[in-house]
């Protein structure tokens, strides 16, 4: 990607990374890519917007000759510390050695645990202002969304936001715009990054949106640091994390199973019947053989989770067990949530998954249902008639 003016005297000097398929060490699954998004500032004094990760310094580099020599930098800003948009900051550093680095205490202390360099660095907080000269650039200090270290960069000459991963994408695009990109696709992308990295943090989004809404400032554009610029309707993808920050959820169901010989897999398409009988949409998951990504982004705004597994060894199958873990740590709040399972003679898979979502937090509202074996007839009908309840919970 070269360097492309996204205002006049900005450019987003970033790079792509279409190959990339997995992030956060395997926890997500980037089927579209993804992008480590830069923004270069050019005024009387120049200004840096976060790098890249480090296997793609060089291209950040050759995209910022572009525009002018590194060594006219004179401030870095550093929204972050996770390496995949501080990675370049040592190679960037070689060639621009007297720039100064800002960030917030938090971020000093990550970048100096990552790096070791002696850097001139500038700790700022909130209401912090760096005047560029016609452009003046103000900090937000975002901890927690999703890093302590995190921060939010606004210039409000251009109502220009730039949130690093706050509103971004794992969305790899050779457009640098949302207006100029599949609509259905973007939003599948945006809500697939909420769900999979910032859903544990929706009281700290909410509180946050909020502020920047008390402080007035209006936004023209958001300049993430994945995907691509929101400048359409900047609203748009304000409003759709108000609304998953809030847990507002919709009248479905997302069940997720793994099956050893197939009789909880049985339990799992009866019980979606009855609960498709009771009027509401559901969606059946196979953990075993379904990218878990997928899975967790339903279950953002669904308001049913029914969760089933064989017992092998008086616990769950592994996959689900794997899978629960990251459901845990998510922290969903809210929902209603069911388990079942299939078992030989002791059992114990149910008890575990529920044990797994308890030591979570999780609301559990609905007593499991265990099957000895391959489901009878009437079984099954009680298969039907457990999704049947079950959806006739939600509200
Ligand atoms: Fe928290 Fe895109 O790194």
């Amino acid at each position: 990607m070269s360097a492309i003016k996204i205002l006049p005297g900005i450019y987003s000097v970033g790079v792509l990374d279409w190959g990339v398929r997995n992030f956060h060490g395997h926890t997500y699954t980037t089927q579209r890519g993804s992008s480590y998004n830069s923004y270069l500032i050019v005024d009387e004094k120049i200004a840096l917007v976060d790098t890249v990760l480090g296997s793609f310094a060089q291209e950040l580099i050759e995209n910022i000759k572009e525009v002018v020599s590194p060594d006219k930098i004179d401030y870095i800003i550093a929204n972050h510390v996770e390496t995949d948009h501080s990675g370049a900051l040592p190679s960037l550093m070689q060639l621009c050695p007297k720039a100064k680095i800002l960030g917030t205490a938090k971020c000093k202390d990550g970048l100096y645990k990552h790096y070791y360099g002696d850097w001139d660095f500038q700790v700022v907080k909130t209401g912090d202002k760096l005047k560029l000269g016609k452009r003046t650039l103000s900090f937000v200090e975002a901890p927690m969304i999703h890093w302590p270290d995190s921060m939010f960069t606004y210039c409000p000459e251009d109502a220009l936001l730039m949130p690093n991963d706050a509103f971004g994408q794992h969305y790899a695009s050779s457009e640098r715009f949302d207006d100029q990109v599949d609509q259905c696709s973007l939003m599948e992308e945006a809500e697939k990054y909420y769900a999979n990295i910032l859903w544990p943090l929706g009281s700290v989004i909410l509180k946050k949106i909020e502020q920047l809404q008390s402080l007035g400032i209006p936004i023209k554009m958001i300049a993430p640091s994945h995907g691509v610029i929101w400048r359409s309707e900047p609203a748009k993808i304000i409003n759709s994390y108000i609304s998953w920050a809030k847990g507002q959820t919709e009248k479905k169901i997302v069940i997720a199973y793994e099956t050893m010989w197939g009789a909880t897999e049985k339990m799992a398409r009866k019980i979606s019947e009855g609960a498709s009988a009771a009027g509401v949409e559901v969606k059946l998951y196979n953990v075993a053989e379904t990218d878990r990504t997928e899975i967790i982004t339903r279950m953002l705004t669904a308001q049913g989770f029914l969760f089933g597994s064989s017992t092998h060894d008086n616990d769950m199958l592994p996959n689900i067990a794997a899978f629960l873990e990251i459901v845990k740590g998510l922290k969903p709040k809210g929902r209603q949530v069911g388990f079942f399972g299939s078992y030989g003679w002791a059992g114990g898979a149910v008890k575990e998954m529920q044990e797994t979502l308890k030591d979570g937090g999780a609301d559990i509202s609905v007593a499991g249902l265990s099957i000895k074996y391959v489901p009878d007839k009437e079984e099954l009908k009680a298969c039907f008639e457990f999704g049947n309840q079950f959806a006739k919970l939600l509200r």
